[in-house]
């Protein structure tokens, strides 16, 4: 199993007499204190009894392309990495990271991520070198291979149009970039295939109509990427602070969708919803026995930031809540056929989602939509499912 600890859209910012919002709950403090609210992630972790094998930042590390912040923010990763006990810590580049209306610097929109020590995106100068030249890397780890694409590559090019930089706007991979990447990701099959980068792939028709900032080429990448491994990717992006885990498009294979929700950002951050502040530990199941051929499936635990100031559980009413799962695609009445069988050879009166999970894994890994389709299908044949602010601790019982 690969563990992958996601902490998205940080939004970092430093206070200055012309500040007029805050975007985010990290302020770069002039004497170089550490950010607590990303501090208590290392504690989380601990107390979890949790450790992931990569650390991950989705883009939009500080806000407004802020040299300070992004320079505070990769240091503050770099200590959460050994805090936890991670093997990697890996980046992408986000819109707020580009300094594409060149404030911070003259010549270059990349060149303060450049800049960074240790080497931006991570993990060797080499992958860094590769990401700023091909607009991608690509790294891999036993049975475990990631692609991180720069869907902001093209942030401070392109034509200006109604006095408008056009390409700032949305994200891009070239036909170029597409045919690169899938050319070598063809020479070997991997378990788990992940694709990591800013921007969402697929238009968000959750968010409101005017909503088009969607990597241009990025559903033609995800076709592409399916046809030539015959796999199901993983896709992590951040960018619209809008979390939510589903499926792309395409056959049985399209790709999981994690679309991660920011750790620190206010809605000052030009945040397009306002949801809480999350982190996330992606998890994979690596016994495909039990899967009945759905690969890859997994869990994905989220943390939310409370008002009391602590990382908490995220609850079922939060769209990736505690132990959201993903991969099993079984309809509702499958769902409930094997929920039901779960709980009659048990020959208990009630059964709670834990012992159910442990007898039919396929309905651990229900996208969380999929779970609540076979709840009120198992309304519907009457039972009472009682849902626990733990989502794995509800309980099923007939009426
Ligand atoms: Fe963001």
């Amino acid at each position: 199993m690969t563990k992958f600890l996601i902490v998205s859209d940080i939004h970092a910012y430093v206070r200055s007499k012309d500040t007029t919002s805050v975007p985010s709950l990290v302020e770069v403090q002039p004497d170089g204190k550490p950010s607590n609210i990303l501090r208590e992630i290392a504690k989380l972790l601990k107390d979890e009894d949790l450790r992931p094998d990569w650390l991950v930042c989705p883009g939009d590390l500080g806000d407004r392309a802020s040299p300070e912040a992004l320079k505070f923010v990769w240091s503050e990763l770099v200590w959460l990495r050994d805090a936890v006990g991670a093997r990697y810590l890996i980046g992408a580049a986000g819109n707020h990271d580009m300094d594409s209306r060149f404030i911070n610097n003259n010549f270059s929109p990349k060149e303060n991520l450049r800049a960074l020590d240790p080497p931006f995106p991570g993990v060797t100068l080499s992958d860094s070198d590769k990401y700023w030249g091909n607009d991608y890397c690509i790294y891999t780890d036993n049975a475990c291979r990631i692609v991180n694409l720069n869907s902001s590559a093209f942030h401070g090019y392109g034509p200006i149009i109604d006095g408008k930089a056009g390409e700032n706007e949305y994200g891009r991979i070239s036909e170029r970039t597409i045919n690169r990447i899938v050319a070598e990701v063809t020479d070997r099959a991997y378990r788990t295939n992940i694709l990591l980068t800013h921007h969402h792939l697929i238009k968000n028709d959750h968010m409101w109509m005017g909503e088009q900032s969607e990597m241009r080429g990025g559903n033609r990448l995800l076709h592409q990427l399916t046809e030539a491994t015959q796999a199901s990717w993983i896709v992590i992006h951040g960018h619209l602070h809008y979390p939510d885990i589903d499926y792309g498009r395409g056959s049985s294979l399209a790709p999981v969708v994690l679309s991660a929700g920011s750790a620190a950002a206010t809605y000052d951050a030009g945040s397009s919803a306002s949801p809480p502040n999350q982190i996330y530990l992606l998890d994979t199941e690596s016994d495909p026995g039990q899967l009945d051929g759905w690969q890859p499936c997994g869990t994905v635990h989220g943390w939310y930031w409370s008002h009391d100031g602590l990382w908490e559980r995220s609850p079922p009413r939060h769209r990736i809540a505690y132990g959201s799962g993903f991969g099993s695609r079984l309809n509702p009445k499958q769902a409930a056929d094997r929920f039901e069988s779960a709980l009659k050879g048990s020959g208990q009166p009630y059964m709670n989602f834990d012992e159910a999970f442990a007898k039919e894994p396929l309905l651990k890994f229900l996208l969380p939509a999929d779970l609540d389709l076979a709840i009120k299908e198992l309304t519907r044949r009457a039972y009472k499912v009682t849902i626990a602010p733990v989502r794995s601790q509800s309980v099923l019982r007939p009426l």
